[in-house]
Formats: C-alpha cells, structure tokens, sequence
C-alpha cells in the first residue's frame, strides 16, 4: 500500500441516510451500506467518504454531532462501524469518515453542561457565550447569536442548534486530537473535515466590517490546528486530511496544504465552474498550477446536481445564490453530465463522485414544502431553496418509490417518479446508460491513466478543450456548438455519446482517444 494512495484515488461521497435502508425506516444506515460494498467495489471506486455517521438530532441532516465517539442508533452501532471499515478493506476500498470541528449540536454533552452552568465557568469557556450578540448573520439565514435563559448569549455560525467551539479553548483542542485518534485507532484511513476554514474567531469577536479581514472565515491561526493534526496523522501513516473550504483565492486555499498541514482541499472553483472552455480550462490550469495536490468535484451533498445544473441557462453555481426559477433542460443537462465525467476523469489528480451521479440523477426542485428537511430552507423562509433536492435517496430496483432504497417505507424525501429509468437495476448492462460510463471510465482510469501524469494542452478550435496525457491518452471535449474533427488514426477508448455521422465529435460530447505511435507528435 502507497502512502499516498490518495493522489490519484476515486473517492465516492456516501451520503448515509440517502445510500440504502436495511432497517426500513425510510432513512439509510450502515447495514445498507454494508450490503452495497460490492456494488461500490463493482463501480470502481478507492475510497467512501462517509457523511456524519453519529448520534444527532438531524438539525442538519447530521452536521449537528451530540457524540463525535459514537454511531447514530439509527444508522447502527460502533460495532458495525467497524465491521464495515473491515469489510470495505476486504474489498479495496478506504474508508474516510466526516468530523465536524467547527460546530456540535445543541444536544452535546458539553453544550447541555454550558447551559446548566453559569456566565463566566470553564463550561461555557468550551464556546462562545457573550452578554450581547455582535453583528454576525447565521450561514443558514438570520442572527448567529441565541439568547440563553440568564441571558447570555451564544456563537452559532450555522444553525441554533449548532453552536460554535471556542478553538481557543485547550479542551475543545485536546478533546478533537483525541477524537482523532479514535478514529485512526479503528482504523479509518481519512477525515474530511468540516467548514474547515471557518474554527478561529478574531479575539473579542467584533463585528463584520469591510475594512478588517475577516473574523472568522480563513484566520491564520486556524492553521496551527492544522499541523498538529497533520502530525498525529502522520504518526499513523497512510492517512488523509481533506479540508472543506470555500475561497474563491486559490493563493489563500493553497496555504492549507503546505507540507506540514492538510494533504488535499476539495476544488470547489472547479464545481463552480460554468460549462464554458476557456473558464474550465482557466480554472484545471490554476489547479495544476498549485503545488496542492488536485481534486476534481462536480458535487456533493450542498450543491444542485450537475444534470440540473448544466441544463439550465445558466451553468454556474453559487453556494450563497441557488436559483431553482430557471428552467432546466435534462436532457441537455444529462448529455453535458456525461460529457463532464470524462473530462474530469482524466484529468491528473483525486476525483470525487457524489452518490447518484454515477445514475445521472438530477436535482429535485419540486419536493412539497412540507417534507423539505434543511434548515436553509426553512431558515430563509424559502427564498433559498436548500439542499434536500441533491439528497433524496437513491433509486436501486424496481419501477416505483421506494426504489428498493427500503423494503417499502416511504423514504425520508420523496423520489420522484421518473427516476425509474435511472436504478442501478435498469441501467446495469445498458450500454448507453450513465452507469456503464461511470463503470467504465473508473475502470480505464485506474488502468491507463498514472495518477501525476502530466496534461498538454492541444491547439483546439474555440469551445474545445483538448489535452494529451503523458500516458497515452487524450481527451477532447466539445462545448461549443459545433461537431469537430478527430483525428483520424485514433482508436476511441471511450465515448460520452454517440459520434456524427461523418465521426466528427458532436456538441457537449467528450472522447477519450488512443493515438497510433506515428500520430502522436
Ligand atoms: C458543511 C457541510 C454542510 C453543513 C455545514 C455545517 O458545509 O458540508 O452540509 O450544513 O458544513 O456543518
């Protein structure tokens, strides 16, 4: 086993209470997890990363942890943690697993310790209680301050029953290098880590202004953590730290993975990216220009899935601005999806696969008011969307809901009807389905594609991206609206759809070609 098996893995993104119900209760858990290694295994992934898997109220849908040492009862037990992380070695695969620093549910044995306990005690020390609020708003819509019954009151950056660890505290410090190690002793090979720009707060909290750099997003001091937690993860070897960090200044990003802190970020530009050449190509360039090792997300559990999102007008996304008034194309959105995947997957570097876009599902944008679950939603009083459409359970078997995500409870967010055509079950063995792409496209990548091979850009008409990687390979996607050439004594290793007539590449297509050795320059 290398070290650094991450540089090149395939990482899928396992949201838990939406992957597979054992339990018929209408929310995944681990036994369905488990069940479904082999066709994870099948897939080809390395790795799952496996969203907030511990006792929680659901405030948000998990990230509002009560126990950081302990498995929701819903999900499971510790036990059958273990005999997963076991079995999915048995298979391959790693197990990364999602700690949540930044924030605890209101339920946590600390927090419930801070309200019992009086304004100025080592409870309260553990967050941040003040005697007035200042001017900070919540991620999730309003004040990210809540008055207490004495009338104290507390940080929270994200929901009210999410309140906010004061890291300059040495208990909150020592209890999450602890908490680590848990992990790392059961033998988790990962630890994607949660708003992980966001733990320092400035010293006496002043309010947000234009002229002061931040008071708590991206703060110099949150790095500190950073390299220690580097260094206990080193002691155990083969392990890897992955920030969640939204910046928009790659510079500042890049600072998170300096050789003595985080291993890799998630490249959220590149998710962010509309479905346009030269802005795509700008931004894999400004990647590869890191020294960071390079990942490549199209989604994940807070974003609009790119089906939907490359089927509308506009293809961009923006965490702080979903729009769901905008028409969406499918089919368009479908084609780009399958175009995008084999752009991404060979590109050099880590690729992340959100659970169900390997089926090409899209985002559910009319789920009723009344079964939505995210506090964004409920929060804005609407005018955000929220999340719960990228979240609705996966489509396995049959031909209505529940899919055969349970044995037939109504799941915990309603799938929509259409979905089908989109199970495991109709699309295994169709050739032409999102599915066999996925399969395949793995399946070749982790044969023929080197992890740190380099990318040569190829001259390309307008709206093509064109590149050839040391290994062979070259990969040429068509954004623009046109057909283009290929050349001719290429043997096509994979299609993302069907070639013209005339075998020139059709719009929002992209090929992966093998050059006969003459035809290489
Ligand atoms: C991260 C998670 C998101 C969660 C938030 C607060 O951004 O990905 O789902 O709501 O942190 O924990």
């Amino acid at each position: 086993m290398h070290d650094d098996w991450w540089r090149g893995a395939a990482i899928y993104e396992l949201y838990v209470q939406s992957f597979a119900d054992a339990g018929n209760d209408g929310m995944g858990d681990l036994a369905g997890a488990r069940a479904r290694l082999p066709y994870l295994a099948d897939l080809g992934v390395d790795a799952i990363w496996f969203t907030p898997w511990y006792p929680s109220p659901l405030a948000d849908a998990g990230y509002d942890v009560a126990d950081y040492r302990d498995i929701a009862p819903r999900f499971g037990t510790l036990a059958e943690a273990d005999a997963l992380i076991s079995e999915a070695h048995g298979h391959g695969i790693k197990i990364i697993i999602d700690l949540v620093p930044n924030h605890c549910s209101d339920r946590h044995a600390w927090f419930q310790a801070a309200l019992k306990a009086q304004p100025g005690t080592p409870e309260r020390a553990r967050f941040w209680f003040r005697d007035r609020p200042n001017n900070w708003q919540s991620r999730f819509g309003g004040l990210a301050w809540t008055q207490v019954g004495d009338g104290d009151w507390y940080l929270h950056i994200f929901a009210p029953e999410q309140p906010d660890f004061n890291w300059s505290n040495a208990e909150v410090r020592a209890e999450f290098e602890d908490i680590l190690r848990f992990w790392f002793d059961r033998g988790v090979d990962g630890i994607r880590i949660d708003t992980a720009g966001m733990l320092t707060k400035e010293p006496g909290l002043p309010d947000l202004d234009d002229e002061h750099p931040h008071p708590f997003v991206d703060r110099d001091d949150v790095h500190d953590i950073y390299r220690r937690w580097r260094q206990i993860a080193d002691e155990y070897g083969a392990r890897v730290l992955i920030g969640e960090i939204w910046l928009a200044d790659t510079a500042r990003l890049a600072r998170y993975t300096r050789p003595d802190e985080l291993h890799t970020v998630f490249n959220f530009p590149y998710l962010s990216c509309p479905w346009d050449a030269a802005r795509l190509r700008a931004v894999i360039d400004d990647t590869l220009a890191l020294p960071a090792a390079p990942t490549w997300v199209l989604a994940n559990h807070d974003v609009d899935r790119e089906v939907s999102r490359y089927g509308r007008a506009d293809t961009s996304f923006d965490l702080d601005a979903r729009d769901h008034s905008q028409e969406v194309d499918l089919e368009l959105g479908t084609r780009r999806a399958r175009a995008a995947a084999l752009l991404t997957m060979a590109l050099p570097g880590a690729v992340y696969i959100y659970q169900g876009e390997e089926l090409g599902l899209w985002e559910v944008e009319d789920i009723p008011e009344d079964r939505r679950q995210d506090p964004i939603f409920h929060r804005t009083g609407g005018a955000d969307p929220g999340r719960d459409g990228c979240r609705v359970p996966l489509p396995w078997s049959g031909t209505e809901p529940p899919f055969g995500f349970s044995a037939g409870h109504e799941p915990w967010l309603p799938q929509p009807k259409q979905w089908r055509e989109l199970t495991v079950q109709a699309q295994s063995g169709d050739p032409a389905s999102m599915l066999t792409l996925y399969r395949t496209a793995l399946r070749v990548r982790r044969q023929q594609l080197s992890v740190a091979g380099v990318l040569t850009w190829l001259d390309a008409p307008a709206g093509v991206l064109a590149f050839d990687r040391a290994d062979g390979l070259r990969c040429v996607a068509n954004l623009s609206d046109t057909p283009v050439e290929l050349p001719a004594a290429a043997e096509i290793v994979l299609a993302s759809g069907p070639l013209a007539s005339d075998a020139r590449l059709p719009p929002d297509s992209t090929v992966w070609l093998r050059l006969s050795p003459q035809t290489l320059a």
